[in-house]
């Protein structure tokens, strides 16, 4: 039944008649090709360049994707062009990214989407999904333009707790998606694009074509905001994409727990590193309402993020109760926000979208102007 899985040296043999950065030596040969992972019938590869040329060598990323998808049995190609860079930190960053930050790759903003937010945990499990979720269904229930993209490659959830999950996004043309409408936002997920044992064992340059073309392949058309679920912790992979996702800001979401804040701590870190401002911290199953007796239990020891966030001089942004309601509604595929958007769990979430709203705005003033009177 299956077609035969193309091999790489069919890829490597191909991709000899595409001359590499230089404009004469072949793409294989150029040094700037990146290791070629093939699976079901999808190709995967970058190519090194240098990154002030990146916007002129398009047409080269091109021409090696069209290569490789004209080699029998290639179903699909994303090549990608990754930027060493040796340059400044991004502007309004005040500290020198780390060693690994400076392989800068370069962040196309999305034409039409003013915001691209990071929902992020240090770890998983936390409840990063269900805060994604009901953020942007907030967010949109306060009049913004929402989509929400679910860029986490070791367990995209979004379908399911949209309700989506049995269906593919249509093509727009030959190559740009349509994202799926559910409960009034935009939703395209990396579920529907590669299945999740390939994007296992993804390293840094896969991830970022599987972004891209999420980012710039997908029409998400004019979007006050884009929530990006993406992977929990603070590996290569997350570096990765905070580096690639030209972002306004981050939200940290963080259990109560000690580990768990160790974890949010780093999580902070990363995204300084590559100067992308931390719009606040979330603390999810932050206390226990008791479904009989209606009695408040602080069964982790609440307010550890709040203290830890203030400690670290980033925003807090408010407080999630661990809720049966909470879970249920996500596994029926109608999250709180938009299940019930008069409850108690709906107001938390509104009150942290204002939060992120408030400072994404904050972020886009220019700093105010130091007078100094004598
Ligand atoms: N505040 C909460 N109250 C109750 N259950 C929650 C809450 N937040 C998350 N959950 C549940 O915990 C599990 C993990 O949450 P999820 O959002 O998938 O975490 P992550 O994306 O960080 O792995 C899910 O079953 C989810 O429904
Ligand atoms: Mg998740």
């Amino acid at each position: 039944m299956a077609t035969q899985e193309p091999t790489t040296d069919s890829i490597l043999a191909a991709l000899a008649a595409v001359p590499g950065p230089d404009g004469r030596t072949p793409l294989p040969r150029s040094g700037a090709l990146s290791e070629i992972v093939v699976h079901k019938g999808k190709v995967y590869f970058s190519i090194q360049v240098d990154a002030a040329r990146a916007a002129g060598l398009e047409p080269l990323r091109l021409a090696a994707e069209n290569a490789a998808r004209a080699v029998p049995g290639v179903s699909g190609a994303i090549v990608s062009l990754t930027g060493e860079s040796a340059s400044a930190p991004p502007a309004g960053g005040g500290r020198q990214p780390g060693p690994r930050a400076q392989a800068a790759t370069t962040k196309a903003g999305v034409p039409g989407v003013r915001h691209i937010i990071a929902v992020a945990s240090g770890k998983g499990g936390v409840g990063k999904s269900t805060t994604a979720a009901n953020l942007a269904l907030a967010l949109a229930r306060l009049g913004r333009k929402v989509g929400i993209l679910d860029a986490d490659i070791y367990g995209p959830s979004l379908p399911k707790l949209f309700a989506v999950a049995d269906r593919k996004p249509d093509a727009v043309d030959g190559r740009t998606l349509k994202p799926i409408e559910a409960l009034g936002v935009r939703l395209m997920s990396i579920g529907f694009l590669v299945d999740q044992e390939a994007a296992m064992i993804w390293r840094g340059p896969m991830v970022m074509s599987a972004l891209r073309q999420m980012l710039h392949e997908v029409a998400w058309g004019d979007l006050d905001v884009l929530v990006v679920d993406m992977p929990p912790g603070t590996g290569d992979a997350q570096l990765t994409m905070a580096q690639t996702v030209p972002l306004s800001g981050a939200v940290i979401v963080s259990t109560p727990q000690d580990l768990a804040l160790i974890d949010a701590r780093r999580g902070v870190a990363m995204f300084e590193q590559v100067a992308v401002p931390v719009l606040g911290v979330v603390e999810n199953m932050s206390y226990f309402i008791c479904p009989h007796c209606g009695e408040r239990s602080d069964i982790f020891g609440h307010g550890g993020a709040r203290d830890e966030a203030l400690r670290r001089g980033v925003p807090f942004l408010g407080e999630i109760a661990l809720d049966m309601t909470i879970r249920a509604t996500s596994d029926a595929g109608n999250p709180v926000v938009a299940s019930s958007p008069d409850g108690p769990h709906a107001a938390a979430y509104l009150a942290i979208a204002r939060r992120v709203a408030e400072g994404l705005e904050a972020a886009q003033r220019p700093p105010p102007r130091i007078v100094i009177e004598r």
